[in-house]
C-alpha cells in the first residue's frame, strides 16, 4: 500500500509518502507569517497552505522515488482544526483522488497524533493509555483493540500547549511559545517561583491550566524587575508545573486502568522536560512509555499517513470523495 497523507489542520503545511508502514519522505513547512501577531491568523494560514501544498507534494513524490500513479489512496486530515486550512488539504486531496480515481481516507487530527509512536513495528500494546498533549486539546483516552477510545479525563479550560504559548507571550517571547521555555527553562531553576498544580489532587483525569496562567501573571505584575532577569528560572517553574500536572495524572490513570504502556503524544511532548519525567517513570517504575521522535511531535503528515494504513488494513477501501467522520473518536 503507498499512501499521500496531507495535514493542513493549523499553522503546518505537511505531505507524506507512507509505504508498508514506513515514512519514505515527510516534508513539513511552518508558517512563520503569524508570529507577528502572537497567534495563527486562520485567513494567513489558508492562503499560505494553498501556496505551498502542491509544492510541497510534489517534493514529497521526489524524495519518495515515486509518481502519482503509484498511489493506492490519499490519506487526509479532515478536523479538528481551522475551517478555512482544513478545506485546503481536503479539497486538494479529494480532488487529487478523483484525477487518479482512488479512494480518500479521512483521519482525525488528535486522533492520528497518537500514531506517530507507531513506527518500525516497535508498537504500544492493547490497551494503552495515551496523553495528547498539543495547542488545542490536553486529553487522557483509554485506546482498546479495534482503535476504540475512550476519554478518561481532559482539559476544562486551556490546552497544556495554549498555557505553554499565553505564558511564553506575558514573558515577551515569540509564538509558539512552547519550544522557547522549554530552551531557556534548560538553565532555569524550576523552584525559584512557587507555582500552583492545578488539579493534581482532584478525583478524576482532567486538567485545568488556566488557573495555572493567572498565577503567574499575578507574580510578574508583582515582581516585573525579578522576573526579567530571571526569565531561564521562570520558565523553568512554569514548564515544571506543567509537566508535574501532566505526569502525575497520567500515572493515576495507567495505575486505574491497571496497563503499563502509556503514550505520549501531540505538540507539547517534544517538550525536554515532560520526555525526561515520562522516561523517569519508565527506568523507576516499569512503565512502557511511547515518544514519538521530535519531528513527529508537532504537526505532521507521516502520522496522519501511518494511521490510515493501519486503519484501511481491515478495511476495503473504495473511490468515496464523501468524507465522513471516522465514528470511533469524537472529540
Ligand atoms: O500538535 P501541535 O503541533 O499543534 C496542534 O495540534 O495544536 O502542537 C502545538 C503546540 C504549541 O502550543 C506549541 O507551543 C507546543 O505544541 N510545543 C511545545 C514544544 N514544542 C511545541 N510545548 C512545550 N515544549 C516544546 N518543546
Ligand atoms: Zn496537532
Amino acid at each position: 500500500m503507498t499512501l499521500l497523507a496531507i495535514e493542513s489542520s493549523c499553522d503546518e503545511t505537511s505531505a507524506a509518502i507512507i509505504q508498508d508502514g514506513r515514512i519514505l519522505s515527510n516534508i513539513i513547512s511552518s508558517q512563520w507569517v503569524h508570529q507577528q501577531f502572537g497567534g495563527v491568523v486562520p485567513e494567513l494560514s489558508a492562503r499560505a497552505h494553498l501556496r505551498w501544498i502542491t509544492g510541497i507534494t510534489e517534493a514529497c513524490f521526489t524524495e519518495a522515488g515515486i509518481t502519482k500513479h503509484d498511489l493506492t489512496a490519499i490519506a487526509v486530515t479532515y478536523g479538528p482544526g481551522l475551517m478555512g486550512p482544513l478545506l485546503v488539504g481536503v479539497n486538494f486531496a479529494k480532488s487529487l483522488a478523483y484525477s487518479l480515481d482512488i479512494p480518500v481516507i479521512p483521519v482525525n487530527h488528535i486522533e492520528s497524533h497518537l500514531y506517530a509512536n507507531f513506527l518500525d513495528g516497535n508498537h504500544p500494546g492493547l490497551p494503552f493509555i495515551g496523553l495528547i498533549v498539543s495547542g488545542g486539546h490536553t486529553l487522557i483516552v483509554r485506546v482498546d483493540e479495534g482503535f476504540i477510545y475512550r476519554v478518561l479525563g481532559q482539559t476544562r479550560d486551556d490546552a497544556a500547549g495554549e498555557a505553554f504559548d499565553k505564558i511564553a507571550k506575558m514573558l515577551g517571547l515569540g509564538y509558539p511559545g512552547g519550544p522557547q521555555v522549554d530552551k531557556l527553562a534548560k538553565t532555569g531553576n524550576p523552584h525559584f517561583v512557587e507555582l500552583p498544580r492545578p488539579m493534581i489532587h482532584s478525583g478524576d483525569f482532567d486538567f485545568s491550566f488556566s488557573g495555572l496562567k493567572t498565577a503567574v501573571k499575578i507574580y510578574l505584575n508583582s515582581n516585573k524587575e525579578l522576573a526579567s532577569t530571571h526569565i531561564n528560572d521562570v520558565c523553568a517553574s512554569v514548564q515544571d508545573a506543567i509537566t508535574d500536572v501532566l505526569v502525575t495524572k497520567t500515572k493515576k490513570a495507567a495505575i486505574a486502568h491497571g496497563i503499563k504502556d502509556i503514550v505520549i503524544a501531540g505538540g507539547v511532548s517534544a517538550n525536554s522536560r515532560l520526555r525526561s519525567a515520562f522516561n523517569e517513570l519508565s527506568e523507576k517504575q516499569g512503565y512502557r512509555i511511547f515518544l514519538p521522535p521530535p519531528v513527529l511531535s508537532t504537526d505532521n503528515a507521516a502520522m496522519v499517513g501511518l494511521l490510515a494504513e493501519l486503519k484501511s488494513a481491515n478495511q476495503t477501501l473504495q473511490p468515496n470523495l464523501e468524507l465522513s467522520p471516522v465514528p470511533n473518536l469524537v472529540i
